[in-house]
């Protein structure tokens, strides 16, 4: 029997990650977000110096990339990179800056889809992303898209970074919302856009409660 997927694509803190979650656990299904699988390459390659002012060392990623791997862990409803349980290190406004360069790379996205249908061969699973029911799973079992108001989305994931990073300013969050769904829908590859099919959901006006409900009575 085919497992169940999952799909909620979606622009940049429209709420992706904790309905995700939460519809995981509420579905006892797998939890992949592949936010955090571009995230964490980017997250290492800039350790690793990768990033030339604007350019990547492209050889050198293939190279991260052949010494990456991810594995879900469903005790902490999460991937692990490397075995490794990454958090807020990744979630940096310095990450989400970097992050959509890496993930134009048709290397990176060439990997990256093949690990994400390797993790959801083995169990149902709720995806999270981009290109989730475009590109790496077109006949998922459901898939919605998600979108809210841009100044909305910044509003919120200013709130989450304040807490680690003083120095973050809202101005910049919403910046960085509108370069990366910018950089995000206009890219060559796989850009992101509303899966045919999918039910569109606006967070701008609801709680997380409201969205997740919704969710529910279109399963
Ligand atoms: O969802 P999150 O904000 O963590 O995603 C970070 C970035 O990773 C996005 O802005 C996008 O550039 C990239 N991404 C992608 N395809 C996915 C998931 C994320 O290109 N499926």
């Amino acid at each position: 029997m085919k497992n169940k997927i999952i799909a909620i694509d979606g622009y940049a803190s429209t709420g992706k990650s904790t309905l995700s979650k939460k519809l995981a656990k509420y579905l006892d299904y797998i939890y992949i977000d592949t936010g955090f699988m571009y995230r964490a390459i980017t997250y290492y390659a800039l350790k690793k110096n990768l990033f030339i002012q604007t350019n990547i060392n492209c050889s050198k990623i293939e190279n991260l990339l052949n010494n990456s791997s991810f594995s879900v862990s469903k005790k902490y409803n999460s991937l692990l990179f490397n075995k490794k349980l990454l958090g807020d290190e990744v979630r940096t406004i310095i990450i989400s800056e970097k992050v959509s360069k890496i993930a134009m790379l048709k290397k990176v996205r060439d990997y990256m889809v093949i690990q994400q249908r390797a993790l959801a061969s083995k169990e149902n699973s709720v995806v999270e992303g981009r290109d989730i029911g475009t590109i790496v799973f077109p006949d998922a079992t459901k898939k919605f898209f998600l979108t809210a108001d841009q100044s909305v989305r910044a509003k919120r994931r200013y709130k989450e970074l304040i807490i680690n990073d003083p120095d973050v300013s809202y101005e910049q969050i919403l910046k960085n919302v509108i370069k990366r769904d910018h950089e995000d829908s206009n890219r060559k590859l796989s850009p992101l856009k509303r899966a045919k099919g999918s039910i569109e959901i606006d967070t701008t006006k609801l709680t997380i409660d409201q969205a997740f409900d919704l969710i529910i009575s279109n399963l």
